[in-house]
């Protein structure tokens, strides 16, 4: 399907693949949006850079097919990136998530615009090589900030850098520890990044250079 035909209203459901490396929350929650009927997108493949990720407990107790490409077995990210986009093929996802994937890939033409990423700060700020998971937050911490917040965001071929979908704003509280501010910035992304997907799965989104529109349902 071509998510940027313009065919607003087309309430068709897409199929993702989701890419991980961790505990799975992020998976976890867009299938209980699909199971609540407020996300019209179904899981078609998972795949985990580690073995040990419990994502893929998540996965296949749901019967959702779930595959182990190991990061470590690749030195190259285009090895990895070329390992990782055969076996979503396979599955002819319309879109790509990543839900704490922490590895770099490379994006093959044909899923430019086609793969998305949730990050826990409001990017530019705290992206790129290293900030990931709590790490994000311990730098929010360490900087001082008053805000922070997440991010949904188109993937290009560098860390955190696709144009800009989605974002939400998170107070930092005088005595927030990485934990607490990770539990407020998770549950602003368990909004976040279901919204943005029904954007993309209602094909509401429109591309102008780094710019992001979203058009209006019809
Ligand atoms: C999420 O908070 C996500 O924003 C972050 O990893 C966590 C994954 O949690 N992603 C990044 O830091 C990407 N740079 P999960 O494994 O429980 O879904």
């Amino acid at each position: 399907m071509n998510l940027f035909s313009g065919l607003l209203g087309l309430n068709v459901m897409i199929r993702l693949a989701v890419l991980l490396t961790g505990s799975g929350t992020t998976l976890e929650n867009l299938f209980q949006r699909r199971d609540a009927g407020t996300l019209d997108a179904e899981v078609a493949v998972v795949i985990a850079s580690r073995a040990d990720a419990y994502g893929l407990e998540r996965a296949r107790k749901r019967n959702i097919p779930a595959f182990v490409i190991e990061r470590k077995a690749f030195v190259l990210p285009e090895d990895f990136s070329a390992a990782v986009f055969e076996k979503v093929t396979a599955y002819q996802p319309d879109l790509v998530c990543l839900a704490g994937f922490m590895s770099l890939l490379r994006i093959p033409e044909a899923f430019t615009h086609r793969v998305v990423n949730i990050h826990p700060s409001l990017l530019p700020a705290f992206g790129g090589k290293g900030y990931y998971g709590h790490r994000v937050h311990e730098a929010v911490l360490k900087t001082g900030c008053k805000v922070t917040g997440c991010t949904v965001h188109f993937v290009d071929n560098e860390y955190d850098q696709g144009p800009i979908i989605k974002q939400r704003a998170v107070e930092v509280l005088p005595d927030d520890t990485a934990d607490t501010l990770a539990e407020r910035v998770q549950a602003a992304e368990r909004e976040i990044y279901p919204a943005a997907i029904q954007l993309i799965a209602q094909q509401r989104l429109k591309i102008v250079g780094r710019t992001v529109r979203v058009l209006p349902p019809s």
